[in-house]
């Protein structure tokens, strides 16, 4: 073998290396799911804190039967049917399924999910509690609705995803939480996880991918402006004004909020407990 044709070999080699690695299917546990009672509230209260019905909600507010065209600046995405219907929802899912659509933005079959889904913002979510929205979902009624494909630019393909997940993973990290205070932690898991707060109050970069240095700090969605909920954005909030505002929809000026927002407290933020609204509040307003 010549040096070149070796030096080309192991470049090959080396290519299939990074392809395997960049497509592989992430190992998750194989947990069955729970069908127990206490679960499947659990997980009712997870869709809540989720805000899965702020996307997933079906039309004439059929359950989580899918059907929402959500417009971005890639396209138009169709929210899916997470109901256990077989023929159109999400019938026979597995444990690892959940887990690998939520914390891994990946389908059963592997395919990658675009994140008009934000997994990258469950990608924290604990097992369980993916398991038992999991049991939340197989224990509601399957509503048969088939929602229409995507609409998106012809470049835009799924496998692109596998890319795009690895520069968001080195795109830089949120700011550690290093308050020693329990409530905060919580605030902090509702706020980055289940709450995704970020999807639309982090400015984002040409890819789409969240600029975690500037966790918080305000951006623009299409039309509106989701403004900055940072240190200096909510600065003439305090905790109970946020944790009011989160129950409410009433700011620390007294106005109602509109837009997006209004959406996010009916479905996800009045619905919490008091206690949850307080460790968002204690989150947003930790001293660093
Ligand atoms: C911001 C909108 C949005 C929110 C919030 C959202 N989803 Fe989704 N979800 C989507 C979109 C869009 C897809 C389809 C992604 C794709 O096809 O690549 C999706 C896909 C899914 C899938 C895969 C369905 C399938 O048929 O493969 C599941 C399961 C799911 N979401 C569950 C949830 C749960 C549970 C929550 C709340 C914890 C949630 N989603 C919150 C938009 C959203
Ligand atoms: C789907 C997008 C979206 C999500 C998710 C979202 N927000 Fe908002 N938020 C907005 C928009 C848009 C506004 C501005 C609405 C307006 O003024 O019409 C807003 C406004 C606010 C305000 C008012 C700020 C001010 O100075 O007036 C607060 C506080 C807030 N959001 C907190 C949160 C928290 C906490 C979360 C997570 C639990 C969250 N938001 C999740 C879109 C979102």
């Amino acid at each position: 073998m010549t040096k070149r044709t070796s030096i080309g070999l192991g470049a090959v080699a080396l290519a299939l290396v990074v392809l395997v690695w960049l497509f592989r299917l992430p190992s998750v546990a194989t947990m069955p799911l729970e069908s127990s009672e206490a679960s499947i509230q659990r997980g009712a209260y997870l869709i809540n804190a989720g805000g899965c019905i702020s996307c997933h909600e079906g039309q004439d507010s059929e359950g989580l039967s899918g059907g929402m065209a959500l417009v971005s600046e890639f396209g138009t995405f169709y929210a899916p049917n997470i109901t256990p219907d077989m023929d159109t929802g999400i019938g026979g899912w597995e444990g690892k399924d959940f887990l690998l659509a939520l914390q891994h933005g990946r389908g059963p079959q592997g395919q990658f999910y675009f994140p008009a889904f934000p997994y990258r913002a469950y990608g924290g979510m604990t097992d369980q509690d993916v398991l038992d929205i999991g049991a939340y979902l197989l224990s509601v009624d399957p509503v048969s609705n088939r929602v229409p494909p995507h609409d998106t630019p012809v470049w835009l393909q799924r496998w692109m995803l596998a890319a795009w997940n690895v520069m968001a993973d080195v795109a830089g990290e949120a700011e550690p939480v290093l308050s020693e205070d329990p409530k905060v932690h919580r605030g902090a898991y509702l706020a980055r996880n289940l709450g995704h707060c970020g999807e639309c109050h982090t400015p984002r970069n040409g890819l789409g991918i969240p600029m975690l240095d500037q966790e918080f700090a305000g951006a623009t969605l299409g039309e509106s402006h989701a403004d900055a909920i940072d240190a200096a954005g909510l600065m003439n909030w305090s905790e109970d004004d946020l944790a009011f505002f989160l129950f409410l929809g009433m700011k620390a000026d007294g106005e109602y909020i509109g837009g997006e927002m209004e959406s996010v407290i009916e479905h996800n933020t009045a619905m919490l407990t008091e206690e949850d609204r307080q460790a968002l509040a204690a989150f947003f307003k930790r001293q660093r």
